[in-house]
This record gives C-alpha cells, sequence and structure tokens, in this order.
C-alpha cells in the first residue's frame, strides 16, 4: 500500500505565505482522502506543492510509489485542442515517454479508463465540443489512465451532475480498491466526503487543522472552525451519517 505524509510543508506567492508548516501523518492508499477548507485556505496550492510545481520548506514523504507515479488534475482544464476523446486519453497515456508506438495494450489501458468512467460512447467525439461535465469525467480518465499510485485531483465533481458524481466517486473508490493507490480529492459538499471518503484533512488559512478518519475529523467544532457554520451529523433512518447545516455561526 501507498502512504504520503506531510512534514511541516510550505509554500509562498511571492513574499506571501500560504502553506505554514502543514504536517500530517501518512495517508493511506486503497481508500479516497477528502481535502476540505473554505474557499482561499490553500487547497489548490498544497496540491501544487505536492505535485513539485511550488517549492517550499519541509518535505512530502511518500512510501510505496515515487513521484513518477504521481497524477495531479487541476482545477481548471482547458480543452481547446483538436483531438478527440479518445486520442487525448493517448496522448495522457504517452505522456514524458520517449516514443510514440503504441502496443495492444496501450488501447487496452485506454478502453479500460473509458469503460471505468463510462466515457466509451464519447470517445470519438472532439474535445471542444463537450460539455463542461462531460470535459470533467474526461480529464479524470487523462489523469487515471497511467495507471498512476498517487492522485491529486482539484474539485473533480464540481461540474458533474448528481448522477455523474455518484458515478465517479464510486469509480474512484475502486480504483483505489484496486491498486491501493493515495488517492487526495478536494471537495465541498461534506456529505459526499462522510460517504465516499475514509479520511479527510482540513485545512484552513494554510494550517492543517485535522488529518485521520472522516467522522472524527468532521465534527460540528471543526465545521465552525472551516466554514463558519453551525452543523450537526445525524444518522438517517437508514443509519447513514448525514450533515445537516443550521445557519452562520455567532460571531
Ligand atoms: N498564482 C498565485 N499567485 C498569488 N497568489 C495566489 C496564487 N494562487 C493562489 N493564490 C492565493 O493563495 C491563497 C490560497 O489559494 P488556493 O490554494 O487556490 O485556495 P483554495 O484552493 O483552497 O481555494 C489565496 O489567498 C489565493 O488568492
Ligand atoms: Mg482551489
Amino acid at each position: 500500500m501507498v502512504t504520503l505524509a506531510l512534514d511541516r510543508v510550505s509554500a509562498r506567492y511571492g513574499r506571501r505565505d500560504i502553506l505554514s508548516d502543514a504536517s500530517c501523518p501518512p495517508i493511506p492508499g486503497g481508500v479516497l482522502t477528502a481535502l476540505v477548507g473554505a474557499n482561499a485556505a490553500g487547497k489548490s496550492t498544497l496540491f501544487r506543492r505536492i505535485a513539485g510545481q511550488l517549492g517550499g520548506r519541509g518535505s512530502v514523504h511518500l512510501s510505496g510509489a515515487t513521484l513518477d507515479e504521481l497524477r495531479y488534475m487541476p482545477q481548471d482544464t482547458a480543452m481547446n485542442a483538436a483531438l478527440t476523446v479518445y486520442e487525448s486519453i493517448i496522448l495522457a497515456l504517452k505522456q514524458g515517454e520517449g516514443g510514440w508506438r503504441l502496443a495492444a495494450q496501450d488501447l487496452a489501458a485506454v478502453d479500460a479508463v473509458l469503460a471505468r468512467f463510462d466515457l466509451s460512447a464519447l470517445a470519438q467525439r472532439q474535445l471542444p465540443e463537450l460539455s463542461g461535465g462531460q470535459r470533467q469525467a474526461v480529464s479524470i480518465a487523462q489523469t487515471l489512465v497511467t495507471g498512476p499510485r498517487v492522485v491529486l485531483m482539484d474539485e473533480p465533481t464540481s461540474a458533474l451532475d448528481l448522477y455523474r458524481q455518484y458515478e465517479v466517486l464510486e469509480a474512484l473508490r475502486a480504483y483505489a480498491a484496486e491498486t491501493g493507490a493515495v488517492i487526495l480529492l478536494a471537495l465541498h459538499d461534506l456529505n459526499q466526503v462522510m460517504r465516499n471518503c475514509a479520511t479527510t484533512l482540513a485545512l484552513s488559512s494554510g494550517h492543517v487543522l485535522a488529518c485521520g478518519p472522516t467522522l472524527e475529523v468532521l465534527t460540528p467544532d471543526l465545521i465552525r472552525n472551516l466554514y463558519g457554520i453551525e452543523a450537526r451529523v445525524e444518522r438517517c433512518s437508514r443509519g447513514e451519517p448525514v450533515l445537516i447545516v443550521d445557519g452562520p455561526s455567532a460571531a
């Protein structure tokens, strides 16, 4: 199994500190981990820092995988290239490799990732003709086609309808379970987080407020600290935890 730990990780833009000594114990692979926090808390910055696009003090520790097995899907992915969905996924598969020869197993990997994310019917469509949600699903397939063992996805469900959100999160869970990969997802819907993510890392103003099993992390106190919202976790008629929002906390 792969794990990812943070040891006093910092990052800045210019002279402004965005992440300050962000630390967490090893995040386990094989399950989904949510990265939660208010707008501008530093989630995207933490992803860029882990992916090596930003420097800074402190270190990111991977065990069971190396940095070339890491894939990062940014929050906004432009897709203006005149390529079909199928071609774009081949391109993602071959990126960073020396040659362009396609083996049978390459085509099999593309077909498998299209099937996994229910995109086979879109394979021959042109990227610029896709809807926002379709584009987001294609980005996810591009991110996973190489079989990465460390996956960072920045708000991967933000453009998806309810059915697609469910489907994509189920497929990501299955991928994690099959491969043991560490999968860190920035998500805003805390009910989605409770249903799908075994682990949660909570960021506030560039500091890690909590990291651990989701139901232990998402307490009313933590949610108040993160978002300034009063909320309760209760059990629904089927015994599953659900988050109920009562309103803004008193200043
Ligand atoms: N390229 C950049 N240059 C300067 N400041 C940035 C840049 N990107 C983000 N920031 C600032 O860093 C802070 C954290 O941003 P970000 O990591 O995008 O937050 P989140 O993803 O949690 O919403 C914000 O205050 C934002 O304005
Ligand atoms: Mg962001």
